[in-house]
């Protein structure tokens, strides 16, 4: 019997650290694009991915990993940020990946914070996304609420790319990166639960104590609910889950002998 809800399908890694998981995730994508070097890959923000983009750097300069046909999707944006905005997600992916790599500017697809037809604008989005093939691979943190993208959780949730409202609880966590807590918008562009479920395949990061509590609420509820907009992925036919032992740790406690080798090392 599997430990976990979607466990069938699921493969879930823990690893023992933050660097650990990072190389482990930056593996799984090197490989995805010398298999594929056309990869269309879907890439996420925040303190999580940090980590695995530094590896992919190194990958890029020591083992000349090829990001030259490489073709990327961001999740998200915040609202009304210039592209310059040091605290834009352009601004992120930029500094923290993309001038660092081969990859050509024309192949990068981040949301735009500023545009003011939005809803031709999200239209515009999904449809590239599937004009070029839809995404081979996602990258994903996750919201210490169950949040993927900026799709909070909801009543309902958002099938396609929209304007969204962001909860308190994420604009407290995401404060960290700003000057004040005023200075966080209040909303944002994301890619919805539909463009994210149609990765081919999903891989799932969470590192840090602070994402041991939603990481048990995944990972144990036999549910898919909107409260837990993540819980979605648990349905994905090809999700792999990497985890450090900081935020596995509640996971594990409530595992029962027996389910442990469900998981690899
Ligand atoms: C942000 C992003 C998400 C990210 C999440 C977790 O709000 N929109 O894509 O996964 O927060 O961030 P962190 O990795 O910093 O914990």
């Amino acid at each position: 019997m599997s430990g976990f809800p979607g466990g069938d399908i699921m493969r879930l890694i823990i690893e023992d650290d933050f660097k650990k998981l990072s190389k482990r995730a930056a593996k799984i994508i090197a490989n995805a694009i010398i298999k594929k070097p056309d990869l269309v890959l879907g890439l996420a923000t925040g303190s999580t991915p940090l980590g695995t983009y530094k590896e992919l750097i190194k990958m890029y300069n020591k083992e000349n990993l090829d990001f030259s046909q490489v073709v990327t999707f961001n999740l998200d944006e915040y609202y009304n940020i210039s592209q310059d905005d040091k605290n834009s997600y352009n601004y992120y992916m930029h500094e923290n990946l993309f001038k660092h790599i081969n990859i050509k500017e024309e192949n990068i697809n981040i949301p735009k914070g500023n545009v003011k037809e939005i809803k031709d604008y999200c239209k515009e989005y999904d449809k590239k996304i599937k004009k070029c093939g839809g995404i081979d691979l996602q990258l994903l943190g996750i919201g210490n609420n169950g949040h993927i993208g900026f799709n909070e959780p909801d009543k309902e949730l958002n099938l396609r790319t929209h304007l969204t409202k962001l909860t308190k609880s994420t604009i407290e966590a995401n404060a960290r990166f700003f000057n004040s807590i005023k200075e966080v918008p209040d909303r944002a562009i994301t890619m919805g639960l539909s463009s994210i479920m149609n990765s081919k395949k999903i891989l799932l990061l969470a590192s840090g104590k602070n994402k041991t509590n939603i990481i048990e609420e995944l990972l144990t509820k036999d549910k898919a609910t909107t409260e837990i907009p993540a819980s979605a992925l648990l349905m994905h036919s090809n999700l792999t889950v990497i985890l450090d032992e900081d935020a596995a740790c509640n996971y594990k406690k409530r595992m029962k002998k027996g389910e442990k080798d469900e998981i690899i090392n």
